[in-house]
């Protein structure tokens, strides 16, 4: 793989989901170093310290608060962005939520349900809105943000699990549909990254942060920019031939 170029999305139009924290915020903050102008959305108001963030560094960024799971409220926030920039060239679909551990027959229905909404819907809806806006400007690339959790069960999670391995299914089908087309599709797979999902758990069970570590064989967890350049990466023109797939950037995490 040759080295990004610091201008590598200079002219290009960025859409982060999920960018008020952790990987999506690492994301946005990485799409405008590279010289990308970036959609930021997030449910929470929170999400305008990434774009101050941007701006403060001389990048460009707009702010879209929505719920991913609210079809109306993700049409506004793609149509923002086009209002704003003129185009969409590259999204990354990654707002996701996290719920306590409950086995199957235990889980409240209403637990189930949000994690499908949030992580599943959510990224259908997105995509449902994106997809058109990239046939127009004569292509582009998603990047679905899946998890280790789509390739493997771990109990007690039964609907971040289902909706992850759902996010794949909806992902190869999309990006069959719409590759001809010039529209990329991808997702990508990862291992623990230390954000404000992961740090709530280890804040409740510290030694869990040890067992994290461990169960990585590169022994350790990931930083969230770790995670958004593989999403990068795919949202990259080096990432010409990559279609379909769900990439592991995991430590090795399900190698194992
Ligand atoms: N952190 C990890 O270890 C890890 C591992 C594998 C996969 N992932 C996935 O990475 C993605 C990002 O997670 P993170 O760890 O950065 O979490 P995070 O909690 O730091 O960030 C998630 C963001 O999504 C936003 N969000 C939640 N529900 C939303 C909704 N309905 N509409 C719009 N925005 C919403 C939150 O406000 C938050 O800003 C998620 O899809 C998660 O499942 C994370």
């Amino acid at each position: 793989m040759s080295a990004h170029s610091t201008s590598e999305f200079e002219g290009r139009v960025a859409l982060v989901t999920g960018a008020a924290s952790g990987i999506g915020a690492a994301a946005a903050r990485l799409f405008a170093e590279r010289g990308a102008r970036v959609s930021v959305i997030d449910i929470d108001a929170s999400g305008e310290g990434t774009v101050e963030t941007i701006r403060s560094a001389g990048g460009e960024a707009i702010f879209s608060r929505a719920d991913v799971v609210d079809d109306g409220a993700v049409e506004r926030a793609v149509a923002h962005t086009l209002e704003a920039f003129g185009r969409l060239d590259c999204a990354f679909n990654n707002a996701g939520i996290s719920g306590p551990p409950h086995s199957v027959a235990d889980m409240p229905l209403e637990q189930w349900h949000q994690g499908i909404d949030v992580m599943l819907t959510g990224v259908f809806l997105c995509m449902r809105h994106e997809i058109p806006r990239m046939l127009e400007g004569g292509g582009g690339s998603i990047v679905n943000c899946a998890s280790g959790a789509a390739l493997i069960g771990f109990p007690g999670q039964a609907a971040y699990v289902a909706s992850k391995h759902g996010v794949l299914g909806l992902t190869k089908t999309a990006a069959v549909e719409y590759g001809s087309r010039g529209v990329l599709i991808n997702a990508i797979c990862p291992g623990t990254a230390r954000t404000a999902m992961v740090e709530s758990v280890i804040a409740e069970t510290p030694e869990l942060l040890e067992e994290l570590h461990r169960l990585h064989p590169i022994g350790r967890i990931a930083e969230p920019a770790e995670i958004a350049e593989a999403a990068l990466w795919l949202c990259s023109g080096r990432a010409s031939f990559v279609m379909g797939s769900a990439l592991v950037v995991d430590g090795g995490y399900v190698a194992q």
